[in-house]
């Protein structure tokens, strides 16, 4: 189970001004669970291990088993919060080598999530004599990404297979009852999942957004839900001394008003990437708004202490922190072994396993970052597995949740991400917003 240590922090916010912090933090809980904040309409995702629809759960393992039995490659077509938690964790516990690794289960490409034509040809060219499902996901729907992009796969689809079988291997992931995707659906016979009315995207991982792919990944979903459900019941005590989650949101809002405004999540498994984009967008859309918010970056060390490693140890200190998710045993390890001779110097670390190796790469960050002026949190698990990755994904979401409330935002919108999509229909011409075209042409100077 996740667990929060905070002594690394401890030079750049003391425990009384956590305390101090405690009240807030606490009363940002109580809003959470009495649902009377900003955005409560949106809170769905809090008891969700526990109060989930079963018959649907069992009729997603059943797709999963359909699909991993009658095709090649699974087509996962999503943005966003449609796409990152069912990649993030596919990656991390399966790898992120997992369509060159996988046997018995099938190949699996996430495409709609930009509007890249070479990443689509790209992935239409993979699914060249191959037997392939589509999961399309939109909570709205209408998503320009993900929409042409299934436009694209559905095309392919009935292109090669009967408009029986066809309609047999799309499964749409949308809203229960409306939207353009869910009147498809229905129009064409397409199996369909419910994204919950209450459950925004970013906070959708353990709904059928997410679940669907994991389950095709051959990821035992049951279990990652039992890991969410222990986060759920650890916690949830209005003490930052008995509940990390709380202490988290309080420390970040500490290190924050102290002036951190980037907080780089850093693993030592590179596995965890992905993890790390999901934890970028649930935090940066949840928190900045009205000019306030933690920006979130991420590293993966040692990789990037051999990039940015410089940055964060001579000019990080003003402005950011990081938080560490360490793993305390490895999932596999390697021995290093004698050589003869020892040529490259390495002898001396002949029989030790490349995990104590890491291990000591972290140690000794760590001092070096915090004696460069970058506190560090760290949050300890025990392993890449379903349960502490279930838990772990419960952790920052409640996390983000309760930050979020002590910041003074409203953290289940996203009012800002529909800039860019007024400017682009605009820009294409889209029937409606005829008026601005002009104008945003001329400022472009087209
Ligand atoms: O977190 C969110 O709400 C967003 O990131 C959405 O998931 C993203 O914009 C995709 O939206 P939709 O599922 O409606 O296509």
């Amino acid at each position: 189970m996740v667990k929060l240590v905070t002594k690394y922090a401890n030079g750049f916010v003391s425990e009384n001004e956590i305390k101090a912090m405690e009240e807030k933090a606490v009363t940002a809980l109580r809003t959470l669970n009495s649902k009377t904040g900003e955005g409560s309409d949106f809170l769905g995702w809090l008891d969700l291990p526990e109060n989930y629809d079963k018959d649907e759960f069992s009729r997603i393992k059943s797709a999963a088993e359909y699909i991993k039995k009658n095709s090649d490659i699974l087509i996962v077509i999503g943005i966003g919060g449609s796409y990152l938690g069912a990649r993030a964790v596919i990656e991390c516990l399966k790898s992120p080598n997992y369509n060159l690794l996988a046997k018995d289960t099938p190949q699996i490409y996430f495409i709609g999530n930009s509007i890249s034509p070479s990443m689509l040809n790209e992935v239409v060219a993979l699914c060249e004599g191959k037997d392939f499902c589509v999961n399309v996901i939109s909570k709205s729907g209408t998503t320009t990404e993900p929409a042409v992009a299934f436009r694209v796969f559905r095309d392919l689809m009935y292109k090669k297979y009967s408009p029986e079988e066809a309609a047999k291997r799309i499964f749409c992931t949308t809203d229960k009852e409306k939207g353009t995707l869910k009147n498809l659906a229905d129009k064409e016979g397409y199996e369909t999942f419910v994204v919950p009315d209450d459950v925004g995207g970013r906070y959708s991982v353990l709904t059928a957004v997410g679940l669907l792919p994991i389950a095709v990944a051959g990821i035992d979903i049951d279990k990652l839900m039992a890991g969410a459900r222990d986060a759920m019941e650890s916690f949830c005590e209005e003490s930052v001394d008995n509940n990390g989650c709380l202490k988290y949101a309080a420390v970040r809002n500490c290190l924050y008003n102290k002036g951190k405004r980037l907080e780089c999540f850093v693993s030592y498994e590179p596995c965890f990437a992905m993890m790390n984009e999901w934890l970028k967008q649930l935090f940066a859309e949840s928190e900045g708004k009205d000019t306030k918010g933690i920006y979130p970056v991420s590293c993966i060390f040692s990789t990037d202490l051999h990039s940015v490693g410089q940055f964060i140890q001579e000019s990080g200190s003003s402005l950011m922190f990081e938080t560490v998710v360490n793993f305390k045993e490895p999932v596999d390890d390697y021995i290093i072994t004698e050589q003869e001779g020892n040529i490259d110097g390495l002898n001396f670390l002949a029989g030790k396993p490349m995990s104590f190796v890491n291990e000591k790469a972290r140690q000794g960050t760590l001092l070096a970052h915090t004696e460069g002026g970058v506190a560090n949190l760290i949050l300890e698990c025990e392993k890449i597995n379903e349960e502490e990755i279930g838990a772990l994904l419960y952790f920052f979401e409640k996390a983000c949740a309760i930050s979020g409330y002590i910041l003074g935002v409203n953290p289940f919108n996203q009012p800002g991400v529909e800039s860019y999509k007024k400017n682009m229909f605009a820009l294409l011409g889209k029937p409606g917003y005829e008026s601005e075209k002009e104008k945003l042409e001329k400022q472009l100077g087209i």
